[in-house]
């Protein structure tokens, strides 16, 4: 019996280790879109169904999820079902404080009966101002053909934040977004690309994460290195996360539920010079001088990647390590940099200098100073930079004046590329079309124009649809009709006439 006791207050004692190891800001919002009931994934979040965030007129939207035993039991399960928009809808989210918040959007293309959700295209804007996705096609991994503008880069399936199944060849897509919240609500629109297509979503996050983006940023452009104030009214796209020398980092082990793969697809290797990944067992030293769990976890600074070069040669080109990125050439970046000296014996050992895009950032870093003179302290360093006109964005660690020969000198535990807001305030280019017909001339500005007349007219539309909708439900109930012959032409006739096989749900 006491033995049992012992065992009880044991077990809960690990869970609520565990539990408190997670972070608990005052907003945690987890989606389960177009369920009925709540899950729990594997990190143990609970993931809600999302009608309560839907306003009452866009429960429009239809529910879908994967049939029993199409997916090998290898798909998560808030990847099981999905809501789906044929006309604009919004999530609202009331937030307990304003802010930055970390906002992620899981999408898993599914085809369920002759539903394909690979064959949505929409676009999905922020607090009816920030277009956060354009013409986002999650199915095929692209958008449309490249714009008259000529930008030809594609993120989309090929964003290092995605997350395949190698196993089983199906591909969740991953979107993470830090939104600056100044009101009390967040709203997020779906809004399909144009008349025949549709919206949707799997799963979306909604997190508190106003110590991740501090307001005050080094910037390095051509005029050189400067202070950039209001970083944290900016709103961001994470687009690489890297445990650089490290393994691939789960939500089951993140602080704030990320994922970091790997560095080896960016790392540039270059001319011998005794790099090496170092692992290191012993404690991390978090300090209030440093970085906080949530910028990021142990596991990020557990590992790095180190140059060690016996003779620093007095050549003009210094002997350095970089990892590159291909990146849309026409936004500016936060490149955010995580040190830990985990591979000193003594303080005051490691220096090294910061390049980006080969023109110096921060010359002689000094690790010990920086992290308040206690080995094995995580720290970072921020930059806001522009990629090359090829769209390349290359970070380089090179032996400094201070370098000591024999020892290492040049460190790197992790790195982040974050895309910035456009001067537009946008995060992705604005959409060509906005259920537009013929007309393929319109100047961009025209089409934000719209897009704005748009979202503003979205609601006046969504109550009329709603009251539609009603009468739409009650011819459906009295006349006991199959399929949906009642709905506009405009909706995606194979996800809304699943509702014949009741498959679909569509919730008034
Ligand atoms: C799956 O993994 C193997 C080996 O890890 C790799 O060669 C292959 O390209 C991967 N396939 C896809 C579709 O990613
Ligand atoms: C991640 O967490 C799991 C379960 O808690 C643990 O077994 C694993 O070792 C962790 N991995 C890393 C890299 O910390
Ligand atoms: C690595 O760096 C060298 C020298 O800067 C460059 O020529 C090469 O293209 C880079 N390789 C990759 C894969 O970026
Ligand atoms: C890094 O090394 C490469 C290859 O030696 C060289 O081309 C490049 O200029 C170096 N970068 C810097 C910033 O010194
Ligand atoms: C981001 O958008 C805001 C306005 O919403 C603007 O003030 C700011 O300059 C933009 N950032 C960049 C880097 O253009």
């Amino acid at each position: 019996m006491e033995n049992l006791q012992f065992f009880a207050f044991f077990f809960f004692l690990s869970i609520f280790i565990q539990i408190s190891s997670a972070f608990t800001g005052p907003d945690s919002i987890f989606l389960s879109c177009g369920s009925s009931k709540s899950v729990t994934v594997e990190d143990r979040r609970v993931f809600v169904p999302d009608s309560h965030f839907l306003p009452y007129r866009d429960l429009s939207g239809s529910k879908v999820e994967i049939l029993d035993g199409s997916d090998n039991g290898l798909v998560p399960v808030h990847y099981k079902t999905a809501r789906i928009f044929s006309h604009p809808a919004s999530y609202k989210f009331e937030m307990k404080k304003k802010g930055t918040h970390l906002l992620r959007f899981h999408f898993y293309p599914f085809a369920s009966g002759s539903c394909d959700l690979s064959r949505a295209r929409f676009h999905v804007v922020a607090s009816r101002k920030v277009i956060l996705l354009s013409d986002f096609e999650v199915g095929s991994g692209r958008k449309m053909a490249p714009s008259s503008r000529g930008c030809g880069f594609h993120m989309g399936r090929s964003s290092r934040m995605d997350n395949s199944d190698n196993k089983t060849g199906v591909e969740f897509v991953l979107k993470e977004y830090f939104i600056s919240v100044d009101s009390p609500e967040l709203e997020i629109t779906f809004v399909p690309a144009d008349r025949s297509s549709f919206a949707f979503i799997n799963a979306i996050e909604v997190i508190s994460a106003s110590t991740l983006i501090p307001d005050i940023v080094r910037s390095m452009d051509s005029n050189g290195i400067n202070k950039l104030s209001g970083m944290s009214k900016q709103e961001y796209e994470v687009l690489f996360r890297i445990n650089t020398g490290g393994a691939k980092i789960t939500p089951l082990n993140d602080t704030m539920w990320r994922n970091w793969v790997p560095d080896e697809d960016f790392v540039n290797y270059t001319a011998n010079i005794g790099m090496k990944k170092i692992h290191f067992s012993g404690p991390i030293k978090y300090t209030e001088y440093g970085a906080s769990r949530e910028i990021a976890p142990g596991s990020v600074y557990r590992t790095a990647r180190v140059m060690k070069i016996a003779k620093l040669v007095d050549s003009s080109v210094k002997k350095n390590m970089s990892w590159s990125f291909s990146v849309p050439s026409d936004y500016n970046y936060l490149v955010r940099l995580h040190f830990c000296d985990i591979a000193s014996m003594v303080l005051n050992d490691l220096y090294f200098d910061i390049y980006l895009n080969g023109k110096i950032a921060y010359e002689d870093f000094d690790i010990s100073t920086s992290s308040n003179l206690v080995l094995a302290t995580p720290y970072y360093l921020d930059f806001v930079t522009h990629p090359d006109s090829s769209g390349r964005l290359v970070i380089t660690i090179a032996a400094s004046k201070s370098s000591k020969p024999s020892k290492v000198n040049g460190m790197l535990n992790g790195l982040e590329v974050m895309k910035l807001n456009n001067s537009a305030g946008n995060l992705d280019d604005e959409p060509m079309t906005m259920m537009m017909d013929g007309s393929d001339e319109g100047t961009p500005h025209v089409v934000l124009v719209f897009v704005r007349m748009f979202l503003t007219s979205a609601a006046l539309f969504s109550i009329g649809f709603a009251g539609y909708m009603l009468v739409v439900r009650w011819r459906t109930v009295s006349h006991t009709s199959a399929g949906w012959s009642p709905l506009p032409a405009s909706t995606p006739e194979s996800c809304i006439s699943l509702e014949s096989s009741g498959k679909t749900i569509v919730q008034l």
